[in-house]
């Protein structure tokens, strides 16, 4: 069976960018492939190193969302980042050998460094966030790894450090793991920008209904659609966006038939999908309250997966500090 590995950076409980960009697709996999998912927490402290008092309880929630999904860690190897020491070790045996040009191009480190003006991202570990990351990815050999676009880069830098590791150590020890692409595009926050938590435009898994109504009021439609009895075109409305994420065939001809004869209005558009999107995660709300106060079996789970994710990396890094000759 071909490996998969993926893994999702705590920075808050997760949106319907995370769901429908990653977590949908993992639930999917899972039944596949043989799959090694984790929280990367090591990856938030790249750029929340100042404050780092909120990472334990992000953490928590990812866990509690990636299980809510159906994401089931008897079928899966479910760990957090930090419990298996391995990655640091990979990461620092990688980083002697990784080339600062190439992680200076990176066009994700250019753009967070732009992006996140309010955090000071000059750090060596920032730099080297895609270092880690191969480390992620190499530590368990895995064929294949989800990733939105964004992540295509990190891959491909992931990639030329294998050749590189076996051109310097003579060594052939890594996979080269291929990019699975997932096919939601990237999903828009309420203000059409990229959904992020840092824009205050998402919508949360476990958003209850009324919130889930009031955002879909306050979502972006067709801005040339201004008087009700205007038609509109629902291929530049974020409502619409949202209605494919979670309405079926019908809902959608009737929407975009509705829109385009201005045959509905723009609230009932949005009433429509905010009652789709209550129902669609109906389950996942009911699923989540079942972890309440339950942090302790959430570990417990947690502690399981990385027991078994150890044992796959203490393996690789044997033949990693073998081909350095540093097995002493
Ligand atoms: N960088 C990824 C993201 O921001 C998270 C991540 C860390 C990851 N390590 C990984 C994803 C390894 C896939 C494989 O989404
Ligand atoms: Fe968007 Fe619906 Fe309004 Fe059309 S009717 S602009 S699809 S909200």
């Amino acid at each position: 069976m071909e490996r998969i590995l993926a893994g999702i950076r705590p920075t808050g409980k997760l949106h319907w960018g995370n769901y429908f960009g990653a977590l949908q697709n993992w639930v999917q996999l899972q039944k596949k492939y043989e799959c090694f998912f984790f929280v990367a927490d090591w990856h938030s402290l790249t750029s929340e190193y100042a404050d780092s008092s909120k990472i334990k309880n992000w953490t928590i929630e990812v866990l509690k969302d990636v299980l809510s999904a159906g994401v089931d860690p008897d079928k899966v190897v479910l760990f957090i980042q930090s419990h298996v020491p391995e990655h640091a070790e990979l990461h620092l045996l990688l980083s002697m050998m990784a080339p600062l040009g190439w992680l200076e191009r990176v066009p994700t480190y250019k753009e967070m460094r732009q992006e996140l003006v309010d955090k000071d991202l000059n750090t060596y570990g920032f730099l080297g966030y895609p270092v880690l990351q191969s480390a992620d990815i190499l530590l368990y050999n895995a064929n294949k790894v989800p990733v939105g676009e964004d992540q295509l880069p990190h891959l491909e830098l992931t990639r030329e450090l294998v050749r590189r590791v076996h051109f310097l150590t003579g060594k052939t020890i890594f996979v080269e793991p291929q990019p699975l692409l997932t096919k939601t595009p990237r999903v828009p926050g309420m203000d059409r920008r990229k959904m992020s938590k840092s824009f205050g435009n998402a919508i949360y898994l476990d958003d209850e209904p009324k919130e889930i109504t009031a955002k879909a009021m306050q979502t972006l439609t067709d801005p040339a659609r201004k008087l009700r009895s205007d038609p509109g075109n629902p291929d530049v409305c974020t409502v619409y966006d949202f209605h494919k994420l979670v309405s079926d065939e019908a809902t959608l001809k009737w929407s975009d038939h509705g829109c385009r004869t201005a045959g509905i209005g723009c609230v009932e558009c949005k009433q429509a999908m905010a009652k789709n999107a209550i129902e669609y995660f109906k389950k996942f709300r009911e699923e989540k309250t079942k972890w309440d106060n339950k942090e302790a079996q959430l570990f417990e789970i947690a502690a399981e997966g990385s027991k078994r994710a150890s044992k796959v990396a203490r393996a690789t890094l044997e033949k990693v500090r073998e081909a350095l000759g540093i097995n002493y």
